[in-house]
């Protein structure tokens, strides 16, 4: 796997949705390995901060040329908050369907290989576990994630079909719940929510209870899988799981987040949302058998660098000047953890968003 970052010396890359949170860390990775990309991003959810490769601002479904003549098209544009993208469902469903019918076709025009950013939304509310890449899955097709879910299950059937009639390089990353710095702490993802609100020393909200489990990848092992899937050929056509087995329940997921911190904010249970998925926890036997990818970055170790990162950007509530709210994470911490608060980022990673 190592000698693949040679590989990318001298391509040219297009990464669409590459001013959000994978896409900034995957556009860094690439232009690192020597690769030359461009971006296409309407910053709906994205970020021009820290931005490694130049940008064309557009939606994707208004795309009419690939800003340089690609040899590989990643296609991560896509709201994948639940927050940003059931705000505007019509205009989420179009990105996905009319977006990714706009950037193959160009990736076909251009003779280039698309590698399409899809989700373990695909699965819904899974009945098997863990999710394998051939469980057809169960989803809600009139609930509030439906523009999401059934957005993405569109955009793979069209790629599907194009592959088998018109020859398009087509590979498919499901990609599972990533993390790390760069993340939107108020985009009501749920590792982010909790940083902040440990940080804030306001509770950490459990939606249903927080019984339900997730399986979180770092976000350096997802781009690691995402680069190693573009260029196995044995991965022409099919879908590949991205993402760490590790499960664990969101209530646990929350009790760590508040050990780290050092904060003092109780977790409180409230109502589920819609269609909130019960389990979710990829089988990453496909990647590892053709990419030879397993993820390296603990939980614990991963959401350490992303705590540090949430610190330098942390905004304090009772500082946003939002009445009625406790104060900032400086002065409510235990000591060693005000001095954390004060420390600079880790990395200096790019700003803030997404997540599914
Ligand atoms: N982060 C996760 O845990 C996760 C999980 C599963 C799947 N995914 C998928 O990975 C991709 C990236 O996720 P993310 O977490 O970086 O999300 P994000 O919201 O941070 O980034 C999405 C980017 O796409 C851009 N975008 C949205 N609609 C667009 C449009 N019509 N035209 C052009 N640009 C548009 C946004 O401005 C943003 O920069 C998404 O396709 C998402 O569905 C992410």
């Amino acid at each position: 796997m190592g000698d693949r970052v040679r590989d990318w010396q001298g391509r040219r890359v297009v990464v669409a949705g590459g001013a959000g949170f994978i896409g900034r860390h995957l556009t860094r990775a690439l232009v690192a390995a020597g690769a030359e990309v461009a971006v296409v991003d309407d910053l709906s959810t994205g970020q021009t901060g820290d931005l490694a490769a130049p940008l064309t601002r557009t939606d994707i479904a208004e795309l009419d040329r690939l800003p340089i003549a690609a040899d590989v098209v990643f296609n991560l544009a896509c709201p994948a908050s639940p927050r940003a993208y059931q705000a505007d469902p019509v205009q989420t469903w179009r990105t996905s369907v009319i977006g990714t019918w706009s950037l193959a076709h160009l990736a076909l025009g251009a003779g280039a290989r698309i590698v399409q950013a899809s989700t373990s939304e695909v699965y819904g509310d899974p009945l098997v576990h863990p999710q394998t890449e051939d469980y057809p899955g169960n989803v809600a097709l009139t609930g509030p994630r439906a523009c999401y879910d059934e957005g993405k299950r569109a955009a793979e059937v069209l790629l599907y079909d194009l592959a088998r009639t018109r020859g398009l390089d087509v590979r498919v990353a499901r990609v599972f719940n990533t993390y790390g710095p760069g993340m939107a702490q108020g985009d009501g993802r749920a590792l982010p929510a909790f940083i902040a609100a440990a940080l804030d020393g306001v509770p950490l909200r459990l939606e249903g209870g927080g019984a339900q489990t997730r399986s979180f990848c770092f976000v350096s092992d997802l781009v690691r899988g995402l680069m190693a899937l573009a260029l196995c050929d044995a991965a022409r056509g099919i879908a590949v799981n991205l993402g760490n087995p590790d499960e664990r329940t969101i209530r646990e997921a929350a009790a760590t987040v508040v050990r780290l911190t050092g904060s003092r904010s109780p977790l409180v249970e409230v109502d589920p949302v819609p269609n909130d998925p019960r389990r979710r926890c990829p089988d990453i036997t496909r990647a590892q058998r053709l990419l030879g990818w397993t993820p390296e970055v603990g939980f614990e170790t991963g959401l350490q660098r992303m705590i540090i990162d949430s610190v330098g950007q942390h905004r304090p509530r009772a500082q946003a000047g939002r009445a009625g709210q406790l104060p900032g994470p400086a002065t409510n911490l235990p000591a060693p953890h005000a001095a954390l608060a004060r420390a600079a980022p880790l990395s200096k990673g790019p700003a803030p968003d997404g997540n599914a």
